[in-house]
C-alpha cells in the first residue's frame, strides 16, 4: 500500500502483509487494512447477519449499490480511511473502523466510526484493532486527536474506548442523525500526547507557530 500524506510516501506492500503498519505492528491476533472492492460479498453478508448487533446504534450498507458508493467515500485517503480489523490466523474480517472526516492544520484531527461483526463479536477482536489504528492514525498519519461520539445506553462502545484511555469531553444533544432521528451523543477522544506518541516530524499541514 502506498501512502502519500503530503511531504512523504511510504510503500508498505513490501512488507508482504496486508496490515496498515508494516507486519501489523507485529499483532498475533489481528491486521488492520484498508478496505478494497473485494471485500464486498464477504462484507455484506457480515452486515445481513450483525443486523441485531448494530440496531440502532450504526447502519452499515446492506446492498451492492450502498457498499460500492460507501467505498467511494474513502477513496481519498487524505480525508477519510476505510479500514477493517481482520483474524490474523484466518483473514476473516472481524469489524471495520473508519477514520472519518479528517482535518489537517491547526486541527489534525479524525472521527471514528466503528462496528464489530457478530460472528466474532465480544473476543477482543475491535479493542485489538483500534488500538493499531490509534498507532497508524497518530504514527502515521500524524494525527493529534481522535474523536468518538457515542450514543448514551451504547455500553460497549463507551467501554471499547474506555479501555484504550480516551477522554469523555461532554454531551452533545441532537448531534447526528441515525436510525431515522437526530440522536444526542457523548463525545470521547484520545490524543497522540495522551498516548506518548510523538511523530518524528509533525505533519507538513500543522502551522510551526
Ligand atoms: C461497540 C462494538 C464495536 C464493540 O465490539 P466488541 O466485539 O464488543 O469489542 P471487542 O472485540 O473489543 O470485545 C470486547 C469484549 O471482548 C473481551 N475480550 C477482550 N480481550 C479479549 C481476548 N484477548 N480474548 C477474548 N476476549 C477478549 C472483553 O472481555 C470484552 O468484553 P467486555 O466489554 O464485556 O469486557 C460492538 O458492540 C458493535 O459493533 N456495536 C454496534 C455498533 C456500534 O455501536 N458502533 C459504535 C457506534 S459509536
Amino acid at each position: 500500500m502506498t501512502h502519500n500524506d503530503g511531504d512523504r510516501k511510504t510503500t508498505r506492500e513490501a512488507a508482504g502483509d496486508t496490515g496498515l503498519l508494516g507486519p501489523s505492528g507485529g499483532h498475533p491476533r489481528v491486521i488492520v487494512r484498508r478496505m478494497t472492492a473485494r471485500d464486498e460479498d464477504e462484507f455484506l453478508e457480515l452486515v445481513r447477519v450483525s443486523a441485531d448487533l448494530h440496531h440502532p446504534w450504526i447502519s452499515l450498507p446492506a446492498t451492492r449499490e450502498e457498499f460500492r458508493a460507501y467505498l467511494g467515500r474513502y477513496d481519498d485517503p487524505q480525508s477519510a480511511e476505510g479500514l477493517l480489523v481482520c483474524v490474523r490466523q484466518t483473514g476473516a474480517i472481524a469489524g471495520n473502523i473508519n477514520i472519518n472526516s479528517i482535518i489537517r492544520g491547526r486541527f489534525q484531527c479524525g472521527s471514528l466510526g466503528y462496528a464489530a461483526f457478530a460472528p466474532t463479536a465480544g473476543q477482543g477482536y475491535m479493542s485489538d484493532g483500534l488500538g493499531l489504528v490509534l498507532r497508524y492514525a497518530f504514527e502515521e498519519l500524524r494525527l493529534h486527536r481522535l474523536e468518538a461520539n457515542i450514543q448514551p445506553g451504547n455500553h460497549a462502545s463507551r467501554r471499547l474506548v474506555e479501555r484504550h484511555g480516551f477522554r469523555y469531553e461532554g454531551y452533545s444533544p441532537e448531534m447526528l442523525f441515525i436510525d431515522g432521528a437526530w440522536r444526542d451523543h457523548e463525545r470521547w477522544a484520545i490524543t497522540s500526547t495522551m498516548m506518548g506518541i510523538v511523530p518524528p516530524s509533525p505533519h507538513p499541514t500543522l502551522p510551526a507557530r
